[in-house]
């Protein structure tokens, strides 16, 4: 059978208001990303992510649509749409766009209507609930960005859902109108031409409010199913779930091989064991390797033939990788490499997100002023208002915070990165004149250069992408090595995840046979002995043709 297109490609997320600013706003724009798409087709990405561009008042940086059929004039036109399409089609660069259709926003003109009166055409496309005796919420529940759930609508007397912010109310996906028009909206934007969505908070749309359900609520794969039979299911698309909420099982669900849901989900897993089961990513847990080793392990064996993931260290909601599970001081360069080799070389649909391939870092402000994300801003508050003690909220934004991925990107070494002549919407992460991407470019040795080989390694060996895997030394603490195999190939993925040197034995059948290095952060290795021993974040990759026994 025919693998879909998807199988091996690498996408690249970019988040509009940081990547490049061509007007000297402040703000990154579409023009600003069709003037980097050379730079893009260097580093072999096949597909764009972009993070919303429509219409918003941007209390969620675009999170929070108020028109899916047009542009924000920050980001410049639906002309400027069409031309980065074709644009990106002329380098064999395809685009998902971000369908963010579990709210929209307050200013959206359904909304605006909606609660005009209780008796407007578009009432039933939110979620209305009555106050209680005492006019209190209809019920206790917390929105992710702080405050209830609930917002009382003063001229109509009602309360109205949001799960994210009060600007962000969750549209009434029981109201067959709802589907009815996202899925026109959909084909419109297919119809442009772009390949795809990725589906934010998509798990939150079969919710069932009244018995509290949000995330996997019981109508979910229903409208996933209707939605793929009424737009993207007979287009050859690319279609990626958020799915904060989903194990193995609803993973073959979403993403199973018979193509009725989405391409491939993106859950998060190996991201939120290192948060506190209780405080989540306000109280970060130490990284754990042996326990990240057994997620991904999972991961791979159980979707293997039955499932597609996603692959990826970050994304905009996310700290820099190199930061979370590297060396940003002593082993920057070396240990973002580790990081991407450990990724790429798994099954599933690898995810770069912008300044990743350079080796961005966290950034640290002195003051919460200085960060612009509503999540960080409204937690920071609620909680130093609650009695958290404030210098520890700031340590757990350092190290949390949205922030860190959304500075602006690096171009060069010049003022404000070469991101904009004027003072960004956010600030620069001052180490900007050691990582940027006119360095990156110079230098053989560079991040950019291991991502770049990584992506050409993924569509040159097909047991990179359909392989089987096998999880090595599984209780080791620093070092995570693998095997993928197919019946021509085995490949050993080895990586040391600490800045110690350290001596492990692989299995025997591995040893003292010729390879091929496929790639390495340091020296090549094509042989191994009895004792192997890896360097401070050492990554290498050795294939070998399977002799016929
Ligand atoms: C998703 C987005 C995040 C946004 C939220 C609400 O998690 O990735 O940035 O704030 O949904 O739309
Ligand atoms: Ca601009």
């Amino acid at each position: 059978m025919a693998h879909p297109w998807w199988h091996n490609v690498v996408v690249y997320q970019i988040y509009p208001r940081s990547f490049m600013d061509s007007n000297n706003d402040g703000m990154g724009d579409l023009p600003g990303i069709i003037s980097k798409l050379d730079y893009l087709a260097q580093l072999g990405i096949d597909v764009i992510w972009l993070s919303p561009v429509f219409k918003s008042p941007m209390d969620d940086n675009g999170y929070d649509i108020s028109d899916y059929e047009d542009i924000a004039p920050e980001f410049g036109t639906l002309a400027d749409m069409d031309r980065l399409i074709a644009e990106a089609s002329k380098r064999s660069i395809r685009i998902i766009l971000d369908l963010v259709v579990n709210h929209s926003s307050d200013e959206h003109p359904w909304f605006v209507s909606a609660r005009q009166s209780k008796d407007s055409p578009y009432r039933d496309f939110y979620i209305w609930r009555q106050p209680k005796a005492d006019g209190s919420p209809p019920s206790e529940l917390h929105s992710y960005f702080g405050g209830s759930m609930w917002e009382l609508d003063e001229a109509t007397g009602e309360y109205y859902l949001h799960q994210f912010s009060k600007k962000q109310p969750d549209l009434n996906w029981d109201n067959p109108a709802v589907p009815e028009a996202v899925h026109a909206m959909m084909n419109r934007w297919l119809d442009r031409g772009i390949v795809g969505f990725r589906m934010d908070v998509i798990d939150l749309i079969g919710k069932d409010v009244d018995r509290g359900i949000f995330a996997r609520g019981p109508k979910l794969h229903d409208r996933l199913q209707a939605m793929n039979q009424a737009t993207f299911g007979q287009r050859d698309a690319l279609t990626v779930g958020e799915a904060w909420s989903a194990d193995t099982e609803e993973a073959k669900r979403y993403a199973n091989p018979n193509g009725n849901e989405l391409s491939m989900v993106f859950q998060f897993e190996h991201i939120v064991i290192g948060w506190d089961p209780e405080h989540g990513k306000w109280k970060p847990r130490p990284f754990n390797l042996v326990e990240l080793k057994q997620v991904f392990a999972k991961w791979q064996t159980e979707l293997h033939g039955q499932g597609w993931n996603s692959l990826f260290w970050n994304n905009h909601d996310l700290p820099r990788a190199v930061s979370k599970y590297g060396d940003p001081g002593h082993y920057r360069v070396r240990s973002a490499k580790m990081l991407a080799i450990a990724l790429h070389l798994m099954q599933g649909t690898p995810y770069i997100y912008q300044g990743e391939e350079l080796g961005m870092t966290n950034v640290q402000f002195d003051s919460v002023d200085d960060y612009q994300d509503i999540e960080t801003r409204n937690l920071y508050a609620e909680r130093v208002a609650a009695g958290h003690d404030a210098a520890e909220m700031m340590a757990a934004i350092h190290e949390n915070s949205r922030d860190n991925a959304r500075t602006p990107m690096h171009w060069d070494a010049s003022e404000q990165a070469g991101f904009s002549q004027n003072q960004p919407w956010l600030k620069v992460n001052p180490n900007y004149r050691e990582i940027n991407v006119a360095q990156c470019l110079e230098d053989p040795g560079s991040v950019f250069y291991c991502y770049q080989k990584l992506i050409k390694l993924r569509k040159a060996h097909d047991v990179i992408v359909h392989g089987d895997f096998e999880l090595l030394l599984p209780d080791h603490d620093k070092v995570f090595a693998y095997l993928r195999t197919d019946p021509t190939n085995t490949m050993l993925v080895c990586t040391n995840f600490s800045a110690e040197s350290v001596t492990v034995q692989l299995p025997e059948p591995l040893l003292n046979r010729q390879g091929e290095c496929l790639i390495s952060n340091l020296e090549e290795r094509t042989i191994l002995d009895n004792n192997l021993t890896l360097a401070p974040y050492e990554a290498f990759v050795i294939r070998w043709e399977k002799t016929p026994e």
